[in-house]
């Protein structure tokens, strides 16, 4: 049995990809199915934290296999991953099933993008895997229908990921200021509630709904002019306030969803207050209580150390996208 495994009808590929922090930020969709954003958003994707996946096809398997560090998983993200390569077989036009082994350092399900770098890993390996010819583009619209937020970790550096229908809802880099990030990790447990749920629910129930999507896209017009005028400063007010207005509106949903802990507002305070003290940096947070704060190189020693006393910090800076590893180097 062994030796079939390693017939010529079998096919592996190995990828690595790092998650992302949105600076303007995606909540919302306009299609459940093929994951439309209501609105464009913009990110970072980070030099840290990265996931390293295996896909290998099969043709002895009748079901998909995936396993996240090393255990065989049977849950929702079994089924989630299934469908995904649903996606790329129908591409592919085949139906040989995979197995699947990922490798995460980061804390799943705690708002630090593990399923943007998961699913950014598995675009590029399933893809090499199924032996389809994707080039970026293509790529980052595949991920997309991962998790909205993995079209973007495909990307190196920031990346604006834009809205519209499937062929034109793809991410692709922006040239903008220089700056780091300092991870706050204040939880590294799993979020009560899913993305996926929080959103759904935000949109059905929520009555500002309409007002942030309608201020999201002023103010992603308002952070790509930004980006083009090298403006850290701007950049940072507006990605202060729309992850602020963001977390406002989960919390107008019905039942409320609060991702944000007192710890988390503690460590907004900070930042305030080091801004005060002639420190510029800038706090966000996506769905999780973790707050990522962005900061100018020289200044990234004095923030690291002033926001220790919240909970483990992590200064990280900016990521070179899902890459396919081919060496055993890179590996
Ligand atoms: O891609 P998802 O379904 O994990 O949603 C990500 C949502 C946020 O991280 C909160 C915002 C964003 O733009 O990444």
């Amino acid at each position: 049995m062994d030796d079939l495994r390693w017939g010529p009808w079998m096919s592996t590929a190995q990828a690595r990809a790092t998650p992302n922090i949105a600076l303007i930020k995606y909540w919302g969709k306009r299609d459940d199915q093929l994951i439309l954003p209501e609105t464009d958003s913009l990110s970072v994707t980070l030099d840290a934290y990265p996931t390293l996946t295996v896909v290998s096809t099969d043709e002895t398997l009748n079901t998909d296999e995936f396993s996240l560090n090393c255990e065989l998983r049977t849950d929702d993200s079994a089924i989630r991953v299934s469908q995904f390569l649903d996606v790329v077989r129908q591409l592919a036009g085949t139906e040989v099933r995979a197995r699947i082994d990922s490798v995460s350092e980061i804390p799943t399900g705690a708002g630090l993008a593990s399923s943007a770098a998961g699913f950014a890993a598995l675009a590029v390996a399933a893809s090499h895997a199924y032996d389809l010819d994707l080039d970026q583009r293509a790529l980052t619209r595949l991920a997309r229908r991962g998790s909205g937020s993995a079209s973007r970790s495909i990307i190196p550096g920031l990346a604006v990921w834009h809205t519209g229908d499937d062929q034109s809802s793809f991410a692709e880099p922006i040239s903008g200021p220089d700056f780091r990030m300092v991870v706050v990790t204040l939880d590294r447990g799993a979020k009560a509630v899913s993305s996926r749920e929080a959103m759904r629910r935000t949109r059905d129930t929520s009555p500002y709904y309409q007002g942030w999507i309608e201020s999201t896209t002023h103010t992603m017009s308002a952070a790509v002019r930004a980006c083009h005028d090298n403006d850290f400063t701007r950049l940072g007010e507006l990605a202060e306030m729309n992850a602020i207005r963001m977390h406002a509106l989960i919390e107008s949903a019905e039942p409320p969803i609060r991702y944000l802990s007192s710890r988390s507002i503690a460590v907004f305070e900070s930042v305030e207050q080091l801004r005060r003290d002639g420190i510029e940096c800038y706090a966000t947070a996506d769905a999780g209580q973790n707050v990522v704060v962005i900061v100018k190189a020289d200044d990234d020693a004095a923030v690291t150390a002033r926001l220790a006393e919240h909970g483990q910090t992590l200064s990280v800076g900016s990521g070179e996208g899902a890459k396919l590893l081919t060496s055993e180097a890179e590996r």
